[in-house]
């Protein structure tokens, strides 16, 4: 047996192999080529595997020399093919990095976000909690089955009123405690649960869903309200007539807005006035637009709530909500607000990620 310990003594049949591998893994454009190249060098059938089988005729001593020859090989092949695997793993890498690049200016592509749309209604009630909370208001709720008590009664309107006629309202069964639900007719019974339950001073708004038995085409028989109440010890016309004018500027994004303030009558109020706004806010100059009714909240009410009527004083006012939506969006007929019908929706609708705020602007 040769000193080197091949047993045909062919040390350049093995070094021969040896560089023709690395130079083929040298070689490799790509990893599936590497793949190729590993497959064939030390695969099952592979070179290296082949030269495993000629231990078979060599003697133990042989044997144990050969087999270290073919696994030091082995080894070599193997670090070979891991580095340029590495190597080329890196590239691959480098390549992609600089070719598929986003370009993050760009719009984004339509998808769900662009299909879906607020309703101008949804949009209103946000832009008004937006404008009333910059001035410190908070929002109060109340149920859309009230009480007989809540939504007339404490308001000033006593059993046989001609006001609760004037209503139109949904009445509920009689309970077993003889006393009368409502499907509230006004948001003005959040008004008493609100004095029921909170020391003055109190700064509240509460829009909301209202129910009258009414249906034409200025008229639905659900529609929404927004209730505002104030109650200090020294709250007086002036803040109210200040705080109406803000919160139209603000709502009808205009500089200036002409008011005029009617002389009223509501039962919870006294004075009462009902405002009306000159339409140039919206576009259409030399009309008078009536859009809430308010006042300075009648002793009868804040002493049915248990305040003292000496000490504490206050306003309230109640909007529609559908009829300033109307207005600020051009929208012609009520009915539609509440079809469900996608191409109005489209139309009038507003894209779910522009949210009204004050700095940001309302309805852009
Ligand atoms: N509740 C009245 C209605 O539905 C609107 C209203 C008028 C509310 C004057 C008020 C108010 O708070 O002060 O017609």
């Amino acid at each position: 047996m040769p000193q080197d310990g091949t047993p045909n003594g062919d040390v350049s049949e093995l070094d021969k192999l040896e560089s023709d591998i690395i130079s083929e893994i040298a070689d490799a454009s790509g990893l599936s080529d590497l793949d190729a190249v590993r497959v064939s060098a030390l695969g099952k059938k592979g070179r290296v595997s082949a030269l495993m089988q000629k231990l078979g005729g060599m003697s133990a001593e042989e044997r144990k020399a050969f087999g270290q020859t073919v696994n030091a090989l082995k080894g070599r092949v193997s670090d070979a093919l891991e580095g340029r695997k590495a190597a080329l793993e890196a590239a691959e890498l480098e390549s992609r990095l600089a070719n598929e690049r986003d370009d993050i200016t760009l719009p984004v592509r339509p998808g769900p976000l662009a299909e879906g749309r607020i309703h101008p209604l949804s949009q209103v009630f946000d832009e008004v909690n937006e404008i009333f909370a910059d001035m410190g208001f908070s929002v109060a709720e109340g149920p859309d089955i009230d009480t007989d008590d809540y939504c007339f009664t404490k308001l000033n309107i006593p059993a046989h009123h001609p006001a609760r006629q004037d209503m139109d309202t949904f009445y509920l069964k009689e309970g077993a405690d003889g006393n009368r639900m409502v499907l509230r007719p006004h948001t003005s019974p959040v008004q008493i649960r609100t004095m029921l339950n909170q020391k003055p001073p109190i700064r509240i708004i509460a829009p909301g869903r209202v129910y009258r038995c009414d249906s034409d085409q200025t008229h639905t028989p659900m529609f929404h309200q927004v209730e505002g109440l104030v109650i200090d010890e020294e709250t007086h016309l002036g803040h109210l007539k200040w705080c109406l004018e803000e919160f139209c500027k603000a709502f009808f994004e205009v500089d200036e807005v002409k008011m005029r303030f009617r002389a009223s009558h509501f039962p919870f109020t006294e004075p009462s006035m009902e405002v009306d706004i000159d339409a140039a806010a919206i576009g259409k100059p030399g009309q008078w637009l009536e859009i809430l009714g308010s006042g300075m909240v009648h002793p009868n009410v804040i002493a049915s709530c248990g305040l003292d009527p000496e000490k504490y004083q206050g306003f309230a006012f109640g909007m529609g909500l559908d009829r300033i939506t109307m207005l600020k969006y051009g929208i012609p007929d009520l009915r539609d607000m509440f079809t469900g019908d996608l191409r109005w929706m489209k139309h009038y609708g507003f894209m779910p990620l522009d949210v009204p705020t004050l700095a940001g602007g309302m309805s852009s």
